[in-house]
């Protein structure tokens, strides 16, 4: 490999991160990755993507695909590093620059070997993975079409550079969220009796949801719900007429998930009934909990702790990723990356090590090349 690669792989880097664009608004970075990839005499595949690129390298059977995600957040970048965001407001704060740097780097290095290559690499640089809607886009687009395997990375703000985490199975969880309209009676401050209260119900209410975690569900199964919003009035002497709550459930079980929207609609009805009030809910399902195929995250475990990273089995996380919907059509595995920021993701403070790309180029590079040869193996054997 080329001593070129480092400093290659920072200016990708920095140049994504002083430009960071919203989910689904990704032009001048989809722009960008396209110019950089025809540098290296790549042309994106013919999809209908409003953003997002995807290329393809060697030829023939296997096909697997590597994902990246490009889109950044409405955070206000915190550093002083001379390539912190020019955007205000804007922020590559979830390390999506850093993925996007690594499969580029991929890219070109596959590039140079792709008449070496035993099948097709199907590189995705995925836009609006924050708002959960790229995977599916890209999906619906056909652009997982004939592919046998798919992996991804995410960069680990608590791991160290030089740290690998992943597991079989349940990864990361179930993301829904949930928006609650409390409807009562509204009445002047001084004379309650007159109305319904709203934002005493709601209060019940908030209180009432914690009962779901801790009472409803067994405690050895993970469910998560918080209460991020809470907004009611606008005088601090009307009592508002209506309360709206919203918040996130999370959970790992697809059994436990089904039942949470019943059981947060009987607490609700009840307790605004008891009340003389009505209460709806609003239910939004997020992505799947990420399922990697275990087979393929003890070989990315595997690899690295042969390309000289310290592997870690990690324990199933709270947060979610839109990876998921790709496992849900195909095996694959999803991978974390220590990159060693005191600030972790969606913090304005991010600053991750720069140092964690290029061995994860390496890595991806050798891993493109070994899940190839090993789905060739299993297929000589099938046939
Ligand atoms: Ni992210």
């Amino acid at each position: 490999m080329s001593d070129f690669l480092p400093q290659q792989l920072l200016r990708w880097r920095r140049e994504l991160h002083q430009h960071p664009e919203l989910s689904d608004q990704e032009f001048a970075t989809t722009e960008r990755i396209r110019h950089w990839l025809e540098q290296m005499n790549i042309q994106p595949l013919p999809l209908a993507l409003k953003t997002g690129v995807v290329i393809e390298i060697g030829h023939g059977e296997p096909l697997i695909a590597l994902r990246a995600d490009i889109d950044a957040l409405p955070i206000d970048e915190h550093t002083d590093q001379p390539w912190r965001s020019q955007q205000p407001g804007v922020m590559h704060a979830c390390g999506h620059d850093l993925h996007s740097s690594v499969m580029l780097g991929v890219a070109q290095q596959l590039k140079r070997i792709e008449s070496q290559l035993p099948g097709r690499v199907r590189i995705l640089f995925q836009p609006a993975e924050e708002i959960f809607t790229g995977a599916k886009q890209l999906l619906a687009a056909g652009a997982l079409q004939d592919v046998q395997a798919i992996f991804g990375l995410h960069n680990a703000p608590d791991l160290p550079v030089g740290t690998l985490r992943t597991r079989g199975g349940a990864y990361y969880a179930n993301v829904d969220r949930f928006q609650i309209n409390i409807s009562g009676k509204g009445a002047h401050a001084a004379r309650p009796h007159e109305g319904i209260d709203s934002i005493v119900i709601a209060s019940h209410i908030v209180t009432a949801l914690q009962t779901l975690p801790s009472r409803v569900f067994s405690s050895l199964e993970s469910v998560v719900l918080s209460v991020t919003r809470f907004t009611a009035g606008n005088s601090w002497n009307v009592l508002p007429q209506t309360v709206e709550l919203e918040g996130t459930v999370r959970t790992h079980s697809a059994e436990i998930r089904s039942r949470i929207p019943d059981k947060i609609t009987a607490l609700i009805n009840g307790i605004a009934a008891g009340f003389g009030a009505q209460a709806e809910l609003v239910w939004q399902e997020g992505p799947l909990s990420l399922v990697n195929t275990p087979e393929w995250a003890d070989f990315a475990l595997e690899l690295a702790a042969e390309q000289g990273y310290r592997t870690q089995v990690g324990t199933p996380q709270m947060g979610g990723e839109d990876f998921a919907f790709y496992l849900q059509h195909l095996p694959g595995a999803f991978v974390s990356i220590g990159s060693a920021s005191e600030f972790g993701l969606h913090h304005g403070g991010f600053d991750p090590d720069e140092a964690m790309l290029e061995p994860a180029v390496h890595y991806f590079t050798v891993l493109a090349q070994r899940a190839l040869s090993t789905l060739r193996q299993q297929q000589a054997l099938a046939s």
